[in-house]
């Protein structure tokens, strides 16, 4: 079976939902992930694609699956002894149709002929409209389609968008997903407690990264999420800091931004500590700013509100501190209005999380910020960033980034915090830096 935990019926259900809400005289044509070239002879590590497990469950390279109203159709490599005594085991078409609950497969190779024999009298032809190699087996199918005229074949009138069904099934976490995500979203927690435990100033960035990730190995998760950024100083100040090859000098901060992937679904986790244990004053104050909005923002976390609610909170909360640090003067709401407060926080509070760390569905509906409800899950995230070169900032902010990121289930009550388990309040950071061992 797949290595990761696998429920039959789960998927079934999740197919069986999307033939449900697909056009009835529709056929749903969804790629797989390839593996993809490194350089010679080594590959990128292999990760399906998230709309593809989470319908199929099916983790092999260059598969497709065939969804109509009344039948569904998996596509895998054949299996292949040579092949197979290389690069290591794989279902073939007869295995996979069985263990996945598929009512028919067939071989990759043959996905063009399934495909014109599938369609040929489909009105409607659905799939996931970003993926260009889609769009391009569709225009070929509808062309090969075109040809068959005299046999009275006609190519499908109306194309419709894969992408809507599937991510707003997956926006709403089932009980299993969220108990899921709780145990990547602990295990992250304790890789940051790692971290914090064994900092020292001089460590390199990159060590601080491979102790937070040993850690998660050492879990059962098989990758990371994403990239880590692990940014000591001012490498805090640039969001997407990936090169971690810096050492950290005594008296800087350190931000790490890191995340699991367990069973296919993400943490992310970012906090922001003192590599020696010890917050300076001008730290401490910046820090404190961005841990307020951050409960500012976790208290509007709830069902009703809109999703842009907690942003909202948070950037108030931040924009009346940067005031009080003396980075912006005027009235807080003048500053909101004017935008002049991006210059220190320049990202939104939060995203959707999911199987992927920037998880899929609508942020808006109908030009409205969408309403939350129980069973979507986001990170809380505010941050606040004054760049070592910023003269106008006063003298001692500088250098100093902070974010602070959890990530946050809604719920029918209180909003449940999934990586509480690594601190963040100002005391219990020091507290657990005092401790000079991992065990
Ligand atoms: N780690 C990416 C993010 O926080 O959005
Ligand atoms: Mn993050
Ligand atoms: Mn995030």
């Amino acid at each position: 079976m797949p290595h990761f935990d696998f429920d039959l019926s789960v998927y079934q259900a999740r197919r069986a939902a999307l033939q449900a809400a697909m056009p009835g005289d529709g056929l749903v044509l969804l790629l797989g992930a390839d593996e993809m070239f490194r350089n010679a002879d080594v590959d990128h590590p292999f990760r399906q694609t998230s709309d593809f497990l989470y319908l199929t469950g099916f983790d092999e390279p260059d598969a497709a699956l065939i969804l109509t109203p009344e039948s569904t159709l998996l596509l895998c490599r054949p299996k292949d002894a040579d092949m197979e005594t290389w690069t290591g085991f794989r279902w073939g078409p007869d295995a996979a149709r069985e263990a996945f609950g598929m009512d028919h497969a067939a071989c990759i190779d043959d996905l063009d002929s399934v495909l014109a024999e599938t369609a040929s009298d489909a009105g409607a032809i659905g799939y996931a409209f970003n993926d260009a190699r889609a769009a391009t087996k569709v225009q070929h199918l509808q062309a090969e389609l075109a040809k068959r005229a005299r046999q009275g074949v006609v190519p499908a009138a109306r194309h419709f968008d894969l992408n809507p069904l599937v991510h707003e099934a997956r926006l709403i976490k089932s009980d299993a997903e969220l108990a899921m995500m709780a145990r990547a979203g602990d295990i992250s927690a304790r890789a940051h407690r790692r971290a914090m435990v064994t900092a020292h100033p001089g460590i390199f960035e990159y060590q601080l990264q491979a102790n937070i990730e040993h850690e998660h190995r050492s879990a059962g998760s098989k990758r990371e999420a994403y990239q880590a950024i692990v940014a000591g100083g001012d490498n805090a100040n640039t969001l997407h800091y990936v090169a971690n090859n810096q050492a950290i000098a005594d008296g800087e901060l350190v931000l790490i931004d890191a995340g699991c992937e367990l069973n296919y679904y993400a943490a992310d986790i970012t906090r922001t500590f003192p590599v020696n244990g010890r917050f300076t004053e001008a730290q401490r104050r910046v820090y404190q700013v961005v841990l307020d909005a951050h409960a500012a923002a976790l208290d509007k976390v709830r069902p009703g509100q809109a999703f842009g609610d907690y942003h909202d909170a948070a950037v108030r909360v931040l924009v009346a501190g940067m005031v009080e640090l003396g980075l912006l003067s005027g009235e807080v709401d003048a500053l909101i209005e004017s935008g002049e407060y991006r210059r220190y926080y320049m990202h939104r509070t939060g995203h959707w999380l999911g199987m992927d760390v920037h998880d899929v569905g609508r942020y808006a509906v109908e030009g409205e910020s969408r309403p939350l409800q129980p069973g979507m899950v986001l990170t809380v995230e505010p941050g606040l960033y004054i760049r070592a070169d910023d003269e106008t900032a006063p003298a001692e902010y500088r250098g100093i980034g902070v974010r602070i990121e959890d990530d946050v289930a809604v719920t029918a009550g209180e909003p449940w915090v999934l990586t509480g388990a690594v601190p963040k309040a100002i005391d219990a950071v020091e507290a657990l830096m005092a401790e000079d061992t991992w065990a």
